[in-house]
């Protein structure tokens, strides 16, 4: 078999150190729950993305900016030490490096908080930089300032490069900017955002799936369902690919893991559905491990997962 040269990605996104903290249940209003660990843990919308295409393989490029702090410095060796390419992405001095605060609890269930801090002044040079070479695919996610995923997902389009859109988290996006999606994957709640409709069944998701392709023409509309797997909806046609049965002990970057485990197996072979089969692995794998990116699966451990092999 003939060795396929990995796919050039560039994602352009958000850079987090996540504060993690285990607990039972989280608080309600007014009340103090004790937690039982706490970890300091790389993460951020953008860069799980980056660092889960480069473990199965992509060759990747991250466009973004962290703080001229300790945590930058770490998350920019992190992604180095993860093979993404960290040459456009801008320390800063003016802002602290993003942070998520992430209660995690008995169930596996997370709740974000972010300050955003330097995420937030991604800018438009920044992305003419990174856009002077070439790519198969484009990332973007909504944890940067709109702005700029608009001016970044036009410039592609002017240069016939396809975009991916995880449309996360759940902003209030004008997707008729956004027209010529090459896919474009919400989760549940994030597609109830956009299209008013509660996308939890199969039936709603579809209803859900049909008003997004309208609005952003995406060749793939692609909702997560969590343990329910994913619907892909395809011109007309949709497919719900069941999920891989796992216990879920942290639901951190499985989203994240799953659209860039799609991106980079649709790049590799176009069949989507296969694409898609395939990411619901990677995010099983990724909800029974604990953290953003400690949890994201290497190829060769997806490939002993899908044979049943212990990894
Ligand atoms: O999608 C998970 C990510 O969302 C976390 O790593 C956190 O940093 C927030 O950006």
């Amino acid at each position: 078999m003939i060795e396929q040269k990995p796919k050039r990605i560039l994602v352009i996104g958000s850079i987090n150190m996540d504060l993690v903290l285990t607990l039972d249940r989280a608080p309600e209003a007014g009340e103090t729950v004790l937690g039982e660990s706490y970890a300091y843990i790389p993460g951020g919308k953008g860069a799980n993305q980056a660092v889960a295409a480069a473990r199965l393989n992509g060759e990747v490029f991250f466009c973004g900016r962290v703080g001229s702090d300790s945590n930058g410095k770490i998350l920019l060796e992190n992604l180095a030490d993860n093979k993404v390419n960290t040459s456009y992405i801008t320390v800063d001095d003016s802002s602290q490096t993003g942070l998520a605060v992430i209660p995690v609890d008995s169930e596996g269930q997370n709740r974000i908080m972010v300050f955003p801090g330097s995420n937030y002044l991604v800018s438009r040079e920044d992305v003419d930089r990174a856009m002077q070479k070439s790519y198969d695919a484009i990332m973007l996610q909504l944890e940067i300032p709109l702005d700029i995923v608009y001016y970044a997902f036009e410039k592609a389009k002017a240069k016939g490069i396809p975009v991916v859109l995880d449309a996360a988290p759940a902003v209030e996006v004008d997707l008729s900017r956004l027209k010529g999606l090459y896919i474009l994957s919400p989760n549940e709640y994030e597609a109830s955002k956009l299209t008013g409709i509660k996308a939890d069944s199969v039936e709603n998701a579809l209803k859900a799936a049909e008003i997004l392709r309208d609005s952003s023409s995406a060749d793939y509309v692609i909702i997560k369902m969590g343990d329910k797997g994913a619907l892909l909806y395809d011109k007309g046609h949709y497919d719900m690919i069941p999920s891989y049965p796992v216990k879920a002990v942290d639901t951190t970057s499985a989203g994240d893991s799953f659209t860039a485990a799609v991106t980079v197996k649709a790049l590799e072979h176009g069949n989507i559905a296969e694409a898609v089969r395939y990411a619901n692995a990677v995010g099983a794998i990724c909800v029974s491990r604990r953290g953003a990116q400690p949890s994201l699966p290497t190829e060769e451990e997806v490939r002993k997962f899908l044979k049943g092999e212990s990894i």
